[in-house]
């Protein structure tokens, strides 16, 4: 008998149904793919939304967090530590910036993001006390804390959590002079997603992201760069900015920084801006600690050869190339870079969730987003052939 409606039922019992899971159950995993309790297979084509960028288990991290296991796990920050700033030198170095501070998770390093923004508006631009506005943009995903909801255009993430911060300001993505028209002299930010992730891999058109940049050298604002989900090897470059020749002022990290094991973020920035903070403003028990830095540091390490990344970009040109020879057979449009891609199916023909769980059958995971839309980013590890056989599967899928 298969244990997987068991175990599914059983999974939902005690638990709060923030979630809507597809119906498999997983209990191990190596490199691209993951087995069920009932011994199946599948390709993972989420990666646990980038976190997995270097495949489940890697050799190489796995032996890292394994070694410090064996030495040393938790500190807090109260203490030094010898793993320490070995990750922070050289996470910094990676970033092209002259520091970093590390937290957990992604919504933290966006948070700490928006506070580092706030004190550098109001100690080095000048901005009144209490004044500080950012600028954010519509279709955004940044997190789940009750301030990063606050600015959120999507209902279901937004609607009954309230009462909500001020202090941001929504224009659309991808449109610079609603971004121009947005900023005024309390502006000390503008958050982004160099591609919006969740919102189904949104690219903003060319030329977008350098504005943004040139608009905030005039106007004396940050650049703040959200690449917690297109950072660190997806897009096929380090930074997704990267690809558009920008550099922001800030970096907001996590996902795929934490090897795919512990929970890591972090926010990189030179000493003008986050130099700003002092002892007792902002902190994390866990962040930074001793086995988030020795698994951190081999991702940085892994990142620092550019094997990802390439591999990224060239699989990434096979893996969209298979996708857009499907629009028009179920397929409506394709979106992405690197190994990268939302999808939008026709939705005459099935949901994204409908076709989410048919690629489930045929043994390959992906997730939906908005509506019929289904996002692929799979693991940077994936084969070529890996990623024919998922195109494959989806082809099949879409025709029924
Ligand atoms: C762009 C972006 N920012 C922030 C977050 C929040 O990260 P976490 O879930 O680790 O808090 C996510 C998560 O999907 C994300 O995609």
């Amino acid at each position: 008998m298969l244990r997987t409606p068991a175990a599914v039922q059983d999974a939902e019992r005690h638990t709060a149904h923030n979630y809507h899971p597809l119906p498999v159950v997983i209990s191990s995993a190596e490199g691209s793919w993951v087995t069920d309790v009932d011994g199946r297979r599948y390709l993972d084509c989420l990666a646990g939304y980038s976190a997995l960028n270097f495949g489940h288990r890697h050799p190489a991290l796995i032996a890292a967090a394994h070694a410090q296991l064996d030495k040393l796990t938790l500190t807090s920050r109260a203490f030094v530590h010898d793993q320490f700033a070995d990750f922070c030198r050289e996470l910094a170095a990676l970033c092209g910036k002259e520091l970093v501070l590390p937290m957990n998770t992604g919504a933290e390093a966006v948070e700490t993001g928006i506070k580092v923004a706030r004190k550098w508006g109001y100690q080095v631009k000048g901005v009144p006390a209490g004044q500080a506005n950012i600028v954010v943009a519509e279709g955004n995903f940044h997190g789940r804390t009750t301030t990063i909801v606050s600015f959120s255009t999507d209902s279901d993430a937004r609607a009954d959590f309230g009462p909500y911060t001020p202090g941001f300001r929504i224009v659309p993505y991808g449109d610079l002079a609603a971004l121009a028209e947005a900023v005024d002299e309390q502006t000390v930010a503008v958050l982004l997603e160099p591609i919006q992730g969740e919102q189904g891999v949104v690219v903003p058109p060319e030329g977008y992201l350098p504005g943004v940049r040139r608009l905030c050298d005039e106007r004396n604002v940050l650049f703040v760069a959200d690449e917690i989900q297109s950072g660190l090897g997806r897009t096929g470059a380090t930074f997704a900015c990267e690809q558009e020749g920008v550099v922001p002022d800030m970096y907001l990290l996590g996902k795929a920084l934490g090897g795919g094991i512990v929970p890591v973020s972090a926010v990189a920035a030179d000493t003008d801006v986050l130099g700003v903070l002092r002892p007792g403003q902002h902190g994390s028990t866990f962040g930074g600690n001793p086995l988030a830095c020795a698994v951190a540091t081999e991702v940085v390490r892994l990142l620092a050869t550019g094997e990802f990344q390439r591999r990224s970009a060239e699989l990434g040109e096979r893996l969209h190339a298979g996708l857009r020879a499907l629009v028009g057979s179920g397929l409506v449009a394709v979106r992405g870079r690197g190994l990268w891609a939302g999808l939008d199916i026709d939705p005459a023909l099935m949901s994204g969730r409908e076709a989410c769980e048919r690629l489930m059958e045929r043994g390959v995971l992906a997730k939906d987003t908005h509506g019929s839309t289904i996002r692929l980013a799979p693991p940077l590890v994936i084969t070529a052939e890996e990623i024919d056989h998922a195109v494959a599967q989806l082809a099949a899928v879409l025709a029924g």
